[in-house]
């Protein structure tokens, strides 16, 4: 059976663009491979974050993962930060990792541009998520179309100690949708940004926004001149991502939606849309409150984490062995 890993930072509110692009297909993923789902807390800290605020998203995230569909009895939920293995394979991979290479990430530089302060633990960002990937003998890792410079250097890490010791680890291969089923879902109020947590209230839809919030953010949503639907990336960027959300929510293709709404403008075109991302986040938003009971995540994660050790552990042993390092010696 295929190995997949994926994982989500719990650095804000969840948004549409996480779903779409990347969350809907873990749950369908579930039913094909063996599948480790999880919450990036160590990465999440490679920019400042409040503690108190940390804490309480990362039970959030998780629960999310389980609201969404995800089932802890097929696929292995967890915290990064329970399974030490990550950061200490990240600490070996990241001496075999040039300097050079991970200054050219365009995320480093454009999360570094913002600060003077920028941490060199987000220089090591993508080392650390090359660790998450190999310690699971990954086959494939599902992200959206962001992550795909960063997935390219997982490989380049993973083949450049395969080459040198010989088979350590097994080479991951991206899992990006098309641009057409959500791979980079874009902003409510700027269709040439990505939707992202951390932009402004309106640019985005959380997955726990409630019904009339979701339909004004989308009534609010910038449109494009003249008053046809229909799908143009380049001419009409604000239409074709909000064809984009409507297409994988209702579950229509963009043709089809397309002929429904052709000249009649954009009034009634906006209030469907909302309608669907309202029913597609209910039953997500129904669950998210039932795990809400006390202890029943914390049982989730400690299972997932006990889980995601008994395999990180055997991969990073290997790896150990291969270049050098003596294993701990045991007196009974
Ligand atoms: P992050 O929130 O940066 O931890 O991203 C978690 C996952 O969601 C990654 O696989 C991203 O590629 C994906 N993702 C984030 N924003 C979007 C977006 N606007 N459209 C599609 N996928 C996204
Ligand atoms: N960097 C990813 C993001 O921001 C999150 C992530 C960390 C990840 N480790 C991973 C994604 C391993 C896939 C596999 O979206």
């Amino acid at each position: 059976m295929k190995r997949v890993f994926s994982g989500v930072q719990p650095s804000g509110e969840l948004t549409l663009g996480n779903y779409l692009g990347a969350l809907r297909n873990f749950v369908r993923l579930q039913h094909e491979a063996e599948c480790f789902f999880c919450v990036v807390d160590l990465h999440a800290i490679t920019v400042p974050q409040d503690p108190a605020q940390l804490n309480r998203r990362t039970f959030d995230l998780a629960k999310l993962y389980v609201a969404s569909g995800l089932d802890p009895k097929i696929a292995t939920i967890f915290v990064q930060s329970h399974v030490p293995a990550h950061s200490e394979l990240s600490w070996l991979l990241s001496c075999f990792t040039y300097i050079g290479e991970l200054s050219r990430m365009t995320q480093f530089k454009e999360k570094g541009r913002k600060g003077e302060n920028v941490s060199s633990g987000l220089l090591m960002y993508p080392v650390l998520m090359a660790a998450d990937i190999l310690l699971y003998d990954t086959d494939a890792v599902p992200v959206g179309e962001d992550q795909k410079q960063h997935l390219e250097l997982s490989r380049n890490i993973a083949e450049r100690i395969n080459h040198h010791f010989g088979p350590v680890f097994r080479v991951p291969e991206p899992l990006i949708p098309p641009k057409k089923a959500g791979a980079r879902i874009m902003s409510l109020t700027d269709p040439t940004a990505k939707m992202a947590k951390s932009g402004e209230a309106n640019s985005y839809i959380a997955l726990l926004d409630p019904p009339e919030v979701i339909a004004k953010k989308i009534r609010a949503a910038v449109t494009d001149s003249g008053r046809e639907v229909y799908y143009d990336e380049v001419n009409k960027p604000a239409i074709s991502n909000l064809m984009v959300i409507y297409s994988l929510c209702s579950g229509e293709a963009l043709e089809t939606i397309a002929e429904r709404y052709g000249s009649s403008g954009y009034g009634r075109f906006k209030s469907d849309l909302a309608e669907h991302v309202i029913q597609t986040l209910k039953p997500i938003q129904e669950r998210y409150r039932e795990l809400s009971e006390p202890g029943v995540i914390e049982a989730i994660l400690a299972e997932g984490a006990a889980k995601a050790e008994s395999v990180a552990k055997v991969t990073l042993d290997r790896f150990r062995q291969k270049i050098g390092l003596v294993p701990r010696f045991n007196l009974d």
